[in-house]
């Protein structure tokens, strides 16, 4: 987590260091600072709280330097306040970092350093780091990049970094292990950030550090990439940037959440552009294609993912068993690394991860390698981490995701799996050409079915308006839409601090039902397929016992219209695509109900975007 962001070059740095951080707050928001590199010395803000509240503090310092860097923290080691803000500076005032990631080891480096009469201001793993780098540039006489070198080979743990030296102007040198880096070229300026976004309307020229590779980026020099670990200079890829301004700016809304909610009937049609041919029955996907003889003779598939992303391997447990008749099992890639897994080579791991930098899922899919698995990335993130240690994958394309809450990625993710599911199923023969062609034709319709979901706009509102203050609530679904009560349940707590539970409906019976009363409002999902009448009964359960209930239904249902307090409708699908849809509310109702509590929605507290950290 935490975002950092540089410049180097003929502009000022404060206005595009500031915007920068802005972009990367999804990664962090509980304190921000910066420092901008002058030839008379450094100056340097910091603060706990937001990037308006760095602006603001910020006010009446000098801001006209062209070199500076900022962050904005996520905070691990030591609690957000000033001090503990980035960026650190080293014991004699020389040196400057900004860090994201972790470093395990500090304690023993911050007692080497002790004995050496350094001193520390802060909690932080980071102040230990900087001060290190000093050590090292002072006792060997080093210049920065080979004190930087000589640090890192010592760190244990995780980082993306970003150092200045007071005495030199024309310098930044930046490293990572575990955490990104992206390095924009422009003509005669660089600039450093943690993804693409600070400097999309600079440059289009990027590069991507890897694992263990430092750069100097000196100012009318050509960047010099080298690795951490014996100093061999490596020639980078220059990737020419997909993202444009538009992307990643809220286009009118007010949220990035409700901007990205609407957004879906585009993401989830570019997830399938080039992709799903309909009238062909092709589904073209080089990923899985490639590998097909490899997926044939899959004993298993397993899902390896955190958060909303496992509850789209939850559901793609669902397609993939059903479709394809592979065996899947979804874990919690935090308990999978964790458990010394059993793994054989003619199993598939799959990782979906919208980031693509979720560091258990990262560190899951290594281990699964390690244990010879083939390994299979569903991403977001472009170029992510995930998406370059796999041996295959497919990309979602839903567009840069910035408020903190997955919606339009989770839909992409589904729509993948899908999409997996009916070429594994067609590959496989376990599916007709018939059923094959229909459902290929109606996954083509699901975007448009999506934006009429949306127009349960209205109604979701004045429903939220009812629940508002609710204390608790309950979510139930069976089968496939057992997985949407569980993202539902999760949307409305990390956005409006609801306390939220998914259950499968059947499940009621065997404990949460003691927590029904007239207080506890039910978001049931019960389209007309499946197990329809199974769930009506589990709504006579709860009506039996006087919970709110609020369903979720097909359009046109009439046996639960009786018996709920309230309906939202959905259009009629297949069961197979009924968590796409159904989600669609149960996103509107957390973003308006988080909206009237006054949460901050798009930065809700203690979360971040991406959580690279363990
Ligand atoms: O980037 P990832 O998909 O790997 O992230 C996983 C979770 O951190 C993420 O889905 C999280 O649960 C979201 N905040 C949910 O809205």
């Amino acid at each position: 987590m935490c975002g950092i962001v540089g410049y180097i070059g003929s502009r000022e740095a404060y206005p595009i260091i500031i915007n920068g951080l802005k972009r990367l707050e999804y990664r962090g928001y509980d304190s921000a600072g910066f420092v901008l590199n002058y030839p008379e010395g450094l100056e340097m803000v910091k603060t706990k709280g937001k990037v308006v509240d760095l602006e603001d503090k910020a006010q009446g310092v000098k801001l006209h330097a062209n070199i500076g860097v900022g962050h904005t923290r996520w905070a691990t080691h030591g609690v957000p306040n000033d001090i503990n803000s980035h960026p650190h500076m080293s014991n004699n005032g020389n040196l400057v970092i900004v860090h994201n990631g972790i470093i395990e080891n500090y304690e023993a480096i911050k007692i080497k350093l002790y004995s050496e009469g350094y001193v520390f201001h802060s909690e932080t793993d980071t102040e230990v780091l900087v001060n290190l780098i000093e050590y090292f540039k002072e006792k060997e006489n080093l210049n920065l990049t080979d004190a930087v070198r000589y640090a890192l080979t010592e760190v244990i743990g995780a980082f993306a970094i970003a150092v200045m030296d007071s005495q030199n102007t024309d310098e930044i040198v930046v490293g990572r292990l575990g955490s990104p880096l992206a390095i924009g070229i422009g003509e005669d300026e660089f600039f450093i950030a943690s993804d693409a976004s600070p400097f999309v309307e600079f440059t289009k020229d990027a590069i991507y550090l890897e694992d263990g590779e430092m750069a100097t980026i000196k100012r009318g020099e050509k960047v010099k990439v080298r690795k951490i670990v014996d100093n061999k200079e490596v020639h980078p890829s220059i990737h020419e940037l997909q993202l444009d301004l538009e992307q990643i700016e809220k286009g009118g809304y007010e949220h990035f959440m409700l901007k990205e909610i609407n957004e879906q009937p585009k993401s989830i049609h570019d997830t399938m552009r080039g992709r799903l041919l309909p009238d062909e029955g092709i589904i073209k996907m080089a990923g899985i294609w490639d590998h097909m003889e490899r997926f044939k003779k899959a004993k298993r598939i397993i899902i390896v993912a955190c958060g909303t992303s496992w509850h789209a391997g939850l559901v793609g447990e669902y397609l993939i068993e059903e479709l394809a008749r592979i065996p899947v099992e979804v874990e919690y890639a935090s308990e999978f690394r964790y458990r010394n897994p059993i793994i054989n080579k003619n199993d598939i791991v799959i990782a979906i991860s919208q980031s693509g930098e979720t560091a258990d899922t990262l560190a899951a899919l290594k281990l699964a390698k390690e244990k010879g698995a083939f390994i299979y990335g569903i991403c977001n993130v472009v170029g992510s981490s995930i998406a370059r240690i796999t041996d295959a994958g497919s990309y979602t394309h839903a567009g840069p995701e910035i408020g903190v809450a997955s919606t339009k990625a989770f839909t992409a993710q589904l729509t993948i799996l899908t999409l997996i599911a009916l070429k594994l199923g067609k590959h496989k023969g376990n599916l007709s050409n018939e059923r094959f062609m229909s459902l290929c034709y109606e996954l083509s319709t699901i975007p448009s079915k999506v934006e009429k979901a949306l127009n349960t706009n209205d109604i979701v509102k004045k429903i939220s308006e009812i629940y508002k203050d609710a204390e608790n609530a309950l979510y139930l679904g069976r089968g496939y839409n057992f997985p949407t009560a569980l993202e539902g349940a999760l949307k409305l707590k990390e956005i409006s601090y609801i306390h939220a539970e998914g259950y499968p409906a059947a499940e009621m019976k065997h404990g949460p039902i003691a927590l029904i009363d007239e207080n506890m409002p039910v978001f049931v999902i019960a389209i007309n397929k499946g197990h329809y009448e199974k769930v009506v009964s589990n709504i006579q359960e709860i009506k039996s016992r006087s919970g709110q209930i609020i369903a979720v239904v097909t359009e046109g249902d009439k046996q639960v219209r009786d018996l709920a307090d309230h309906v939202i409708e959905i259009p009629e699908c297949s069961e197979e695509f009924s968590p796409i849809l159904a989600s669609i509310p149960l996103q509107l109702l957390s973003y308006h109900v988080a909206v009237m509590r006054g949460c901050n929605v798009d930065q809700p507290r203690n979360l971040a975007k991406s959580v690279t950290v363990e």
